[in-house]
């Protein structure tokens, strides 16, 4: 039987004593395109942290090709292929594009790697060679989507998870941001996109969950979510 990449066992999450996220269960296969869909504070950031080892698990389990990763730290968890691009999607302004990708890899030592995988991301994203040397706090909201999401496929993850990817995007800007997320899956990779209200596009996913005040309902007709 095929294996999810992920999956998720009644989680529990939270901050100090306040639990967050209760009793979450979901998985995810390689290749597939998730929605998590829920409104401001329903702990959509608070889940993909703690799939991303950011925030620590109080219960439940979180295995990734069947292994339990509760007690690895982030670093290791990228290492195994899980990348997470925060909301506001922390690139260092005053950096060139160039060195915000550089970012993603500083420990990693296989430079003829991370050139080939560079020059990958330029090709696909050409923004990113023409603006290579400009400082990324130059680039529309829409390039700095991007350069984040570029930023996390340095490390060339499994499992792929945009927090409100959209947020502050013209509507053009975030097809682009979507179309990427769509190729991403189709190529392989797992993707989860967070976002507060259902677009057309996570209408289309293969997945719509959604998440009210910490508790993951699964949206068996994603069409239907609003
Ligand atoms: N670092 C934190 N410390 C304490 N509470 C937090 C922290 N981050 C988020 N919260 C709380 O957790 C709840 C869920 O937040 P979050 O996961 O950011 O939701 P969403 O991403 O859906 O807006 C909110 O009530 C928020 O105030
Ligand atoms: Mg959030």
């Amino acid at each position: 039987m095929r294996m999810p990449l992920l999956q998720i066992d009644s989680l529990a999450a939270g901050y100090g004593k306040r639990d967050i996220l209760d009793n979450v269960s979901c998985s995810l296969f390689a290749g597939s395109l998730a929605y998590v869909l829920g409104p401001c504070g329903a702990g959509k950031t608070t889940l993909l942290m703690a799939i991303a080892g950011l925030v620590r698990p109080k219960r439940g389990v979180i295995r990734l090709d069947g292994e339990d990763m509760r007690r690895k730290r982030p670093a290791d968890l990228l290492a195994r292929g899980i990348a997470y691009v925060p909301h506001n999607r922390l690139l260092f302004s005053s950096l060139s594009v160039r060195d915000n990708l550089l970012t993603a890899v500083w420990r990693d030592t296989d430079r003829p790697r991370i050139e080939e995988q560079a020059e990958r991301l330029g090709e696909r994203l050409p923004f990113l060679k023409a603006c290579a040397h400009q400082s990324a706090g130059r680039l529309t909201n829409g390039e700095r989507q991007l350069l984040a999401i570029a930023r996390a496929l340095m490390s060339r993850p499994r499992l792929l998870l945009l927090d409100d990817p959209y947020d502050e995007l013209m509507p053009i800007e975030a097809e682009r941001v979507a179309e990427l997320g769509g190729q991403l899956a189709q190529e392989g990779t797992a993707v989860v996109i967070a976002q507060r209200s259902a677009t057309p596009a996570a209408c289309a996913g293969e997945h719509a969950y959604r998440l009210d005040a910490g508790r993951l309902l699964r949206s068996e007709a994603p069409a239907a979510a609003s």
